[in-house]
């Protein structure tokens, strides 16, 4: 999938951006699997009611059709899982990997029920749909494994500087071109120049925790070593997944020779600017 985007260029990379959810400010297959997995509810609470003294037929119609539309949702999640998986580690990738192909069985579970409630053999729709959210739920209890165990798609950041005040962080004749980490308070921070200002942002990535200090810097982003987001320098603002949530980024000043950081105000964020 990451290979195919990158083939596209600069239109895989948007598909690969609304995919990953930059727009929304955190993943967006967590939100997508909400609709074929109420469709998959849905279907089976009608199937239920058709049991039911004085049966509706026209329900059959409408649970086929919400089951195609289930369907429909189905492929979104799985574009966008596959988004999302290909850049997670050891557990989670194996983990994320049966997640995968349990959803894609729920899915041909699902299309049966739907070809087979379209031909009248009813009792076979049923049960194939019943089946197939029994695999969904058995798939939901790893893909919520993959959140809550492995951290998958949990902003990485770690603990981020709180003063509100100026605190020194180097001196600025010791600042180079790269990056560099320094600790404030106890908290990591990574200072580097970009168009002859000093900027600082948090020392991780808010991916999967890559260490900022290994990062590089091209025309205003600050590119991770890791899996490769972008992250404009004065915001933190993603531009480029995988990363979804911002990267910490704080004021800075130089004075006495003296490189100073505090927290950047969220107004200030939106603003564009955390320079002193
Ligand atoms: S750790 Fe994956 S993009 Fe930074």
């Amino acid at each position: 999938m990451g290979l195919a985007m990158a083939a596209c260029g600069g239109a895989g990379e948007r598909v690969g951006n609304a995919l990953q959810g930059i727009w929304l400010g955190h993943p967006l297959h967590p939100v997508v699997t909400t609709l074929p997995m109420g469709a998959a509810a849905t279907t089976l609470a009608l199937d239920a009611a058709r049991l039911l003294p004085g049966r509706r037929e026209d329900l059959g119609e409408a649970s086929r059709f919400i089951l195609g539309v289930g369907i429909a949702g189905s492929l979104t999640a799985a574009a966008t899982g596959v988004t999302d998986w290909q850049h997670t580690q050891e557990q989670a990738r194996r983990v994320g990997l049966v997640h995968g192909v349990l959803n894609a069985a729920a899915t041909c579970m699902y299309v049966l029920s739907w070809r087979d409630r379209g031909r009248g053999r009813q009792v076979r729709g049923v049960a194939a749909s019943a089946v197939g959210y029994g695999i969904t739920l058995a798939s939901g209890y790893l893909g919520a494994s993959l959140v809550y165990r492995s951290g998958t798609g949990v902003d990485q950041s770690g603990p981020r500087l709180g003063a509100a005040q100026w605190s020194a962080a180097l001196d600025d004749d010791k600042l180079d071109a790269a990056p560099q980490r320094v600790e404030v308070g106890g908290t990591g921070v990574v200072l580097f120049r970009n168009d002859g200002a000093v900027l600082a942002v948090g020392e991780r990535c808010p991916h999967l925790g890559a260490p900022m200090a290994d990062a590089w810097i091209d025309r205003g982003r600050i590119i991770c070593p890791w899996h490769g987001s972008q992250f404009d320098t004065e915001t933190g603002r993603p531009l480029r997944g995988p990363a979804t949530s911002p990267l910490s980024c704080y004021q800075t000043r130089v004075r006495d020779g003296v490189i100073e950081v505090r927290e950047a105000a969220p107004a200030v964020l939106r603003a564009g600017g955390i320079r002193g």
